[in-house]
């Protein structure tokens, strides 16, 4: 027989251990519960929603909600392919051409061609200038852009020559040189750029090395050099090229071929029309 008092503690130790049976058992469960969540993939926490840790994985994964897909990386762009400049574009024999090539083997077709579409050239001048429409803004803003850039200005000597013009011009020459001289810094009549109405003779203004190499050493003629090609000219005969262009180098003379030729020839390093195109070098008639 047990006694009232023993049965009480007898109930009380049951009691005691039905609660830490109780408390073991959610220990259990809770630690099981940590050890679960922590062999989740990363992936999978992220789209449970944030838990205020940076993580970089779980911050750019894709939103989908499939637990077990690994996250994707973000997909490579495709570069755009930078198209090739296609030199067949435009005609390098036609006269009214933008690009045509003229030299002492390319006389103008018709030997007297007389270019379209010639202006006024409205900044400063030696002589009265006119050109192509185009070529024309393109001077006009590149004559500011000079002035607004250096505080100087400069001025077209020479720009649209007809063939009798160049007549008057290439006999002056030969007056003054001789033939072989004049050969050397004058087209005759029927192969001069400034036929085309897309060459400018420049010049400093007020006048230092008119039409003499050491204009490209004015301030003039090294911004020229530097920025002519952001307006579609191009130095058509540089220094060293002779053997090529046949004549002596003319800092002064830029010849309109366009916006995207320019650049292209300023990006190719080609010097020469003749050398950009693949043309046989032209010293002499
Ligand atoms: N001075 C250049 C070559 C011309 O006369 O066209
Ligand atoms: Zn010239």
């Amino acid at each position: 027989m047990t006694s009232p008092k023993s049965q009480v503690s007898l109930r009380v130790r049951r009691r005691r251990f039905v609660v830490v049976a109780i408390l073991a058992l959610a220990a259990v469960i809770a630690i099981a519960a940590v050890l679960f969540n922590g062999l989740q993939p990363t992936g999978r926490s992220a789209v449970g929603g944030s838990t205020g840790v940076s993580d970089s994985a779980s911050s750019s994964a894709p939103s989908d909600t499939t637990p077990s897909e690994t996250p994707m990386p973000d997909p490579t762009p495709t570069p755009t392919p930078t198209p090739a400049f296609d030199k067949l574009a435009q005609s390098i024999d036609d006269p009214a051409s933008l690009w045509v090539v003229v030299n002492k083997l390319r006389p103008l077709t018709p030997d007297d061609y007389a270019a379209p579409d010639l202006v006024d050239v409205p900044v400063p001048f030696a002589n009265p200038p006119r050109l192509r429409a185009e070529a024309s803004a393109a001077v006009v803003r590149m004559f500011a852009d000079f002035e607004a850039a250096t505080g100087q200005r400069m001025q077209s000597q020479s720009a649209y020559r007809s063939y009798s013009s160049q007549v008057s011009v290439y006999n002056g020459w030969v007056s003054s040189l001789g033939a072989t001289g004049a050969d050397l810094t004058s087209a005759r009549p029927g192969y001069s750029e400034h036929q085309t109405g897309l060459a400018i003779d420049v010049s400093a203004l007020p006048a230092a090395c008119t039409l003499q190499a050491c204009f490209g050493d004015t301030p003039q003629g090294q911004w020229l050099a530097a920025n002519a090609w952001n307006y579609g000219f191009t130095l058509r005969y540089p220094q060293g090229r002779t053997p090529v262009t046949g004549y002596e180098y003319e800092p002064w003379h830029y010849r309109y071929v366009g916006l995207a030729l320019a650049a292209e020839l300023h990006a190719s390093g080609a010097a020469t029309l003749e050398e950009f195109f693949g043309l046989p070098a032209a010293p002499t008639y």
